[in-house]
């Protein structure tokens, strides 16, 4: 498998086995990091990072992951930067190509990071758009495997707000990867009808399926995986909040849910997560609207069935698989 020179920018554009390939890879590179064994085969090479939105666990990630690499890296934060301001994407991607071996982007919508890389002569990465979010699929396909030992045939419901980023891009992931998904929210927040008639095609090839449902009860029953993500995303207006609240309460992620998908079930979330009050925005969201949790209670959140932390901590060895493949890692002095 030679994934070199390639962009990620989405799992459309991946086929299942290339998804495998990064997943495998993505776990002998943390084996390796667990052993102490370094890899650090990208050395005199540099990653720039630009970041139009923020984040916590992306952006250590990718950059954790360069340095481990033997990589250098260049984090450019939402302000401070000529990107789209005083400077076109498609100049951006050609400065930044002149200087870097790499570019990862997070931000607005898709299409800048599809421009970004048609102009760029390196490899574009996407640390998340409005649309999709494939590096954090990566993370959460290793955590499933590394949980279930299996992904085909994984059932995985996603409620809340799905047709956001994270909502796509597990439809995707588990058309590709023959995984059943569901989407188990509100009519109004199904994903557009195009991808999912896409996926449906694509799941139908790799033995998974694609449902929407409104019903929580049948949605979420004998689930493996229970995920969902924040009801209002990055960017979005904080008007909005009123309108998710009273749309998507009854797809909370709670214990009568987690109790209906049965014992085997377990909870995921890209994190961050609003499941308590100890947030500044929790804590505002809560007092105006009187309640103290969001998309799913503490008590989910912090039982034995929730893999957050560690879907979080994969970020990292799945990114790292990533830019080594599509960097060409072990076409050079690879001790591998
Ligand atoms: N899950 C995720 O993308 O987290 P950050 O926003 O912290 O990067
Ligand atoms: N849907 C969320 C994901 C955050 C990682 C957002 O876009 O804000």
């Amino acid at each position: 498998m030679d994934l070199q020179g390639r962009d990620f920018l989405k799992l459309l554009d991946f086929s299942g086995e290339e998804i495998m390939y990064l997943l495998d890879l993505a776990a002998e590179l943390k084996e390796k990091k667990k052993k102490g064994i370094p890899v650090d085969t990208l050395r005199g090479k540099n990653v720039a990072l630009i970041f139009e939105k923020t984040s916590t666990r992306t952006r250590c990630a990718f950059e954790v992951a360069a340095h481990d690499l033997g990589m250098g890296s260049t984090y450019l934060d939402p302000s401070s930067s000529q990107i789209g301001k005083k400077e076109s994407i498609a100049d951006t991607a050609k400065v930044l190509a002149g200087m870097f071996e790499g570019i990862e982007y997070r931000g607005y919508g898709q299409d800048i990071v599809e421009e970004l890389a048609k102009y760029s002569k390196v490899p574009v990465w996407n640390g998340l758009t409005n649309e999709f979010h494939p590096t954090q699929m990566l993370a959460d396909a290793l955590t499933i495997r590394e949980h279930f030992g299996y992904l085909k045939g994984i059932k995985l419901t996603y409620m809340g707000d799905a047709r956001y980023n994270t909502g796509n891009s597990l439809m995707v992931l588990c058309a590709k990867l023959g995984m059943h998904f569901t989407a188990c929210t509100s009519a109004k927040y199904f994903p557009d009808g195009e991808l999912v008639k896409l996926c449906g095609e694509l799941a139908a090839l790799s033995g998974g399926s694609i449902t929407l449902t409104e019903d929580v009860e049948v949605g979420t029953k004998g689930a493996d995986v229970i995920s969902t993500d924040v009801w209002v995303s990055m960017g979005e207006p904080d008007e909005i909040w009123a309108e998710r609240i009273a749309d998507l309460k009854e797809y909370q992620v709670n214990k009568r849910v987690m109790d209906n998908a049965g014992p085997q079930a377990v909870f995921m979330h890209c994190l961050p997560a609003f499941h308590d009050l100890k947030t500044k925005i929790g804590a505002e969201v809560g007092k105006k609207f009187g309640i103290t949790e969001m998309e799913v209670t503490d008590e989910v959140f912090s039982s034995g069935q929730s893999l957050v932390f560690e879907e979080a901590e994969n970020r990292m060895h799945t990114i790292k698989a990533v830019m080594a493949a599509t960097l060409g890692w072990d076409h050079g002095t690879s001790g591998r």
